[in-house]
């Protein structure tokens, strides 16, 4: 890949296990972890498309907290729980090669930068905790605009932050959706695929699709 200025990775699922919350409580919540866990990340997923079709938004933490509210009733999980998987959830772990990869890239020439969902205070606290807060040029939030991804106002921030072009950010996302809106707005987008999933069918194919970020290091 040629003409990188920036490189641009999503959050949650991403760079961050979703699943790390629930799987931390695994012997309080029993075999239905998972399911209970996947329920929840999909509930979310579907209120920030939800809430930006209805143009009514809250902010990921007031989805996260809501999303939770119903997945636990869905699967009667103890209303003691709540508190400890919202906390969880501040400090998700990172997957486990990415701060190697993360200050691999950092002493290259590109702007390193996170484009989420997520709040401000929220991407602080997750890079914070992890120990990932000097590797950012800048944690970019959706709350800048007031939409959730994939509204092509959220791609456009890093560009008009940076000034470059469109095909001059590499974008990466294990959120097949993600990538296909990245990819849609113009960027070089890699499909993240941990789990051997299968892409969707919204008109755009991934530029690669890597197992992990190990797989990053030898595209740029
Ligand atoms: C994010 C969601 C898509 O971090 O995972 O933006």
């Amino acid at each position: 890949m040629k003409n990188i200025k920036a490189i641009i990775f999503d959050a949650y699922g991403t760079l961050f296990d979703v699943n790390s919350a629930a799987e931390k409580c695994k012997d309080k919540i029993g075999d239905k972890w998972e399911g209970f866990s996947n329920y929840w990340r999909t509930t979310q997923l579907e209120y920030t498309w939800l809430r930006s079709l209805m143009k009514r938004h809250k902010d990921f933490w007031q989805i996260t907290e809501d999303s939770l509210d119903k997945s636990m009733k869905v699967f009667s999980i103890d209303p003691s729980m709540r508190n400890e998987l919202l906390n969880l959830y501040k400090v998700l772990s990172p997957f486990k090669e990415v701060p190697e990869v993360l200050r691999t890239l950092a002493e290259k020439k590109f702007k390193l930068a996170i484009l989420s969902n997520g709040t401000p205070s929220l991407l602080n606290e997750l890079v914070k905790s992890n120990n990932l807060n000097n590797i950012f040029d800048d944690l970019f939030s959706v709350e800048q605009v007031g939409v959730y991804k994939p509204d092509s106002k959220v791609y456009d921030i890093p560009i008009k932050k940076y000034q470059i072009q469109k095909d001059e950010v590499v974008f990466l996302s294990a959120n097949t959706w993600d990538v296909s809106g990245g990819g849609n707005y113009g960027y070089k987008a890699i499909w993240v695929n941990r789990n051997n999933n299968i892409f969707d069918n919204l008109d755009y194919e991934p530029n690669f699709e890597i197992k992990d970020l190990y797989g990053l290091l030898s595209k740029i």
